[in-house]
């Protein structure tokens, strides 16, 4: 398994303080209003607005807060919707269900508010803000797990409703057509169809809205980037501006001849034929094709989204990870470890691995992390992983510690640069989350009635996973170090040096552990096999390395190569389709092959016996120990 390391959470710059500050001061603004309305004996119909509306800019504030480019734009469109809702509370009278006069203050508050926003979401666009939006666009923060969740929650509860109140709306209309020379059932429907409609419709509307804007920017779907996307938010839309331009101008002419005395026969036909149905039924459809949409996604990517899609291709794992696979089962393996199983969707059968085989992950973020597979290689039903979590990282063990039951991920085909060979013996060396490839190699050897033997380093047993398993596996083969109580570390020059002629040893986990034993390897056994797996990548600095030309011998291109840039980074820009995905010397996916020059091995993948070779590199970290590297790409 591996993980990563490197703490990237930064305080946001001044400015987006200041632009979340001033929409903070905004939304207080928004609720001092309601406040004196509802001192000066306002009713509920102009009271839920400010409530609705504070809630949204805070809400948008804080996901601004936090990086999400998304909150900043949804930000900046409540602020153009703001205008128009002051602007309606100064030129339009109060309706009918709406008897108070609103007070000047309340409106000078409602202007003042609806300023310091259009201030607030301005300043989230300025340059420093931009850099910070940037930098966390960069870090994939998108939506987490439970937030998705959480909005989608409230997207779907929303267009329910929505739709359900038009339902009702057309119902109502549909009645008043009935009602005949019953005057009084007339307006009282009428008065029905002025009360749901400004108690409910507008913000039921805007929950939708707002929660399908957060989505579509807070996931990979993105707003431009999928048509059935781009053509459901063009519905919602639609069925947003109908009320406005249709349905509320036939309302009230319609009430006003109710007020006159005019039975539903004079309204219908003043109205005509269809009266307030045509508006209402419209808008019904829309939300059901919306609705659908939502289910069957059709119509692929837009140009947009394409070009989006070529243009990050080739980022860290993004067109690898391309099994779906929903999480199936969660337990926790040990104190801040849990064991994940995973399943394809439809129930296929998934790619076969043999031990010592890893996956690159790709969580609901977008971020790729890379994880051993420690399950039965024999059951192609599922894949078992293993997490740590590391609060300190960049962010992918945590997120899949949020991962439940249900989820969906991506994983690519396995691969592997860590098989086990055959040996008449195996020495297995492990620490703490680096069992995880180790634990299937075991039992193979089990099976296979193999001699072996495991050290198992750790912070203590209830931080180490499946120590039960392994001890029941062979008690008297399992050695068990735990640097907690005062053990100290094995004694590898002393392990090695007692090491069967033949055995073979698997080393994983923290890079200290996998040097100290190649170090004793090449003091004791220089002429053994080791084979090793670090589940972190040991640190590097850019900007040091002699600069060097790389030939591209198929493309007959010769590159420079400067030392603040990787090798892979310089000859993707020449030919992008180069396999990748840890960009950290891990994975091994970015293998090229070598035909002339000395490539210096920096990678995690290479043991020490092969560090040697000539004929490959992996680009992503490794450099040239001559002028010129020549590749065969
Ligand atoms: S991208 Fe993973 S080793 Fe190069």
């Amino acid at each position: 398994m591996r993980e990563d390391t490197g703490q990237v959470h930064a305080r946001p710059p001044w400015a987006v303080i200041a632009a979340v500050g001033i929409t903070v001061s905004s939304a207080v603004l928004f609720l001092l209003g309601m406040a004196i309305e509802l001192a000066g004996g306002g009713r509920a119909t102009t009271i839920g607005w400010p409530v609705v509306w504070s809630v949204a800019m805070a809400f948008f504030a804080a996901m601004s807060w936090h990086g999400r480019q998304w909150g900043r734009t949804v930000l900046a469109v409540q602020a153009g919707l703001t205008w128009l809702l002051s602007a309606e509370l100064i030129f339009t009278q109060p309706s009918i269900v709406d008897s108070v006069t609103r007070p000047g203050l309340v409106v000078g508050i409602t202007l003042a508010a609806a300023i310091a926003q259009t201030l607030g979401a301005a300043t989230a666009f300025t340059p420093p803000c931009a850099a910070y939006f940037r930098r966390a666009r960069e870090q994939a923060r998108l939506l987490s797990p439970r937030l998705r969740k959480a909005v989608l929650t409230v997207h779907v509860v929303g267009s329910i409703a929505w739709l359900g109140i038009i339902t009702l709306q057309s119902a109502l209309a549909a009645v008043a057509r009935t009602v005949g020379n019953d005057v009084a059932l007339l307006r009282s429907l009428y008065e029905a169809q002025y009360i749901v409609d400004n108690l409910f419709l507008g913000k039921t509307s805007f929950v939708a809205l707002f929660s399908g804007l957060a989505l579509a920017l807070g996931t990979p779907w993105r707003l431009t980037h999928h048509r059935w996307v781009v053509a459901k938010f063009a519905l919602t839309v639609t069925v947003m501006i109908l009320p406005i331009v249709v349905y509320h101008p036939v309302l009230d002419r319609g009430y006003a001849l109710v007020l006159e005395g005019r039975t539903a026969d004079d309204v219908s036909s003043a109205l005509g034929f269809w009266g307030l149905l045509p508006a209402l039924g419209v808008s019904s459809l829309m939300l059901l094709v919306a609705a659908v949409l939502s289910m069957y996604k059709p119509g692929g990517r837009t140009r947009l989204g394409r070009g989006q899609a070529t243009a990050t291709a080739h980022t860290p794992g993004s067109s690898k990870p391309g099994t779906p696979a929903v999480v199936s089962e969660i337990h926790e393996a040990a104190a801040d470890v849990v064991s994940l199983s995973l399943k394809h969707p439809g129930g296929d059968a998934l790619p076969e691995w043999s031990p010592g085989a890893h996956v690159d992950l790709l969580l609901p973020s977008g971020l790729v992390r890379q994880y051993s597979l420690h399950g039965n290689p024999d059951d192609r039903g599922s894949y078992q992983i293993s997490v740590l979590r590391q609060p300190d990282g960049r962010g992918g063990s945590v997120e899949a510690h949020r991962l439940t039951p249900g989820d969906l991920v991506k994983v690519s085909r396995p691969r592997s640069h860590f098989d086990l060979v055959a040996a008449p013996g195996y020495l297995f060396i492990a620490g703490g989350i680096g069992i995880t490839p180790i634990l299937p190699m075991v039992r193979r050897t089990v099976a296979d009635n193999a001699d072996w033997r495991l050290l198992y380093v750790g912070r203590g047993t209830r931080r180490m996973a499946f120590v039960d398993e392994l001890c029941a596996l062979d008690l008297d083969r399992v050695v068990v170090v735990t640097t907690d109580n005062g053990q100290s570390r094995p004694d590898f020059v002393r392990e090695l040096g007692d090491l069967p002629t033949g055995w073979v040893v698997y080393c994983c986990g923290p890079p200290q552990l996998v040097a100290d034993v190649e170090a004793a390897m090449a003091r004791e056994r220089p002429d053994g096999r080791l084979f090793t797996e670090r589940f972190v990548a040991t640190t590097r600095v850019r900007g040091e390395d002699t600069p060097f030309q790389v030939e591209l011998r198929r493309s007959g291109k010769l590159l420079d190569v400067a030392a603040d840039r990787s090798l892979l980074d310089v000859v993707r820009a020449t030919v992008p389709r180069i396999d990748f995905s840890c960009e950290n010397g891990l994975c091994g996916s970015c293998l090229l092959p070598v035909l002339d020059g000395v490539p210096d091995h920096r990678d995690e993948v290479l043991n020490a016996g092969e560090r040697h070779r000539t004929d490959v590199i992996y680009p992503c970290v490794s450099w040239s120990r001559t002028p010129r590297l020549t590749l065969d790409i």
